[in-house]
């Protein structure tokens, strides 16, 4: 028995929004009774070597919830992103909403506060969003009662968010042959996210998994969605019985080889802030660069 509300006979409708940029996938979540619907994992544009952002990606999202004249209930972020900007606030502004994410989102503002040597003016009591989710925390999205399951491991705010019969797992799973996310951001733990992921994969077999990333290994076309039972049978790091100290030994010798994320610095000081761009002292928008801080 799921510790969860777990409810497979609703069945949302689940659209996919593909940022080629950074790979990432947002979704609109619409409630199959109402007009009500979520956003999850929204991107911000940015070329980075110009300091330029722009909504092209977020505008699409935009426009299809209007479109089909939804009614945004919730902006979930399932963690503090180190690979891509949020656009949450962009999309609140535009059509409201309520903004959450994993209550641990604290810590990483205490981490990277002091990483980016951010002054008092920046709270790290998470008070930017509007929800902090804590495990097994209950929401509404029209009819549906939505679910954030505690999942650490990547990050140490990482939530999977359940919504009817789907679960959008952030960066706990990757596709069955993509395996996992890495474990060695500051927080970052291979054992608590083995241990994260087990929770993901004692969900019903049919439950459909929507990732935020999918980088089309071994040259296939890039895909989103997969089931519990085919993560649990087909997972190339966590699959099939792997065992936990299988895991920890091969994710942390993987990670030890990879390179940070292009737009890691740019994704933590915007992301900390629920997406908010920082500011310098004269007001004007204004991104870190601390050297050797990673
Ligand atoms: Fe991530």
């Amino acid at each position: 028995m799921s510790p969860y509300p777990v409810n497979m006979s609703a069945k949302p409708d689940v659209r996919a929004f593909f940022d080629d940029a950074t790979n990432t996938i947002s979704y609109v979540v619409k409630d199959p009774e109402s007009n009500a619907c979520a956003v999850v994992d929204s991107v911000m544009d940015i070329d980075y070597a110009a300091g330029r952002i722009s909504f092209d990606h977020a505008d699409a999202i935009i426009k299809d919830i209007r479109e089909r004249e939804l009614d945004l209930q919730w902006i979930i972020e399932t963690h503090v992103h180190a690979d891509h900007l949020s656009a949450a606030p962009y999309i609140q502004q535009q059509l409201g909403g309520k903004l959450g994410i994993g209550a641990n989102i604290r810590v990483v503002q205490e981490t990277f506060g002091k990483i980016f040597n951010e002054g008092t003016e920046f709270q790290r009591d998470g008070s930017q969003f509007d929800k902090l989710f804590e495990d097994g925390d209950t929401y509404q999205v029209g009819s549906m009662t939505c679910f954030a399951i505690f999942t650490p491991g990547h990050t140490p705010a990482c939530m999977v968010h359940v919504m009817g019969d789907a679960a959008f797992v952030g960066d706990t799973l990757f596709m069955p042959d993509g395996g996992s996310a890495r474990a060695d951001f500051p927080g970052g733990d291979a054992g608590v996210l083995y241990d994260s992921i087990q929770k993901v994969l004692s969900l019903p077999d049919e439950m459909r998994l929507f990732m935020c990333h999918d980088y089309g290994p071994n040259g296939r076309d890039i895909r989103w969605e997969t089931t519990v039972g085919d993560e649990r049978r087909f997972n190339i790091h966590v699959g099939a019985g792997k065992t936990r100290e299988e895991f920890i030994k091969f994710r942390t010798e993987r990670d030890a080889q990879l390179d940070m994320p292009r737009l890691i610095l740019p994704s933590l000081q915007v992301n900390m802030r629920a997406g908010q761009l920082p500011k310098d002292q004269s007001g004007r928008l204004m991104l870190k660069v601390p050297l050797n801080g990673l």
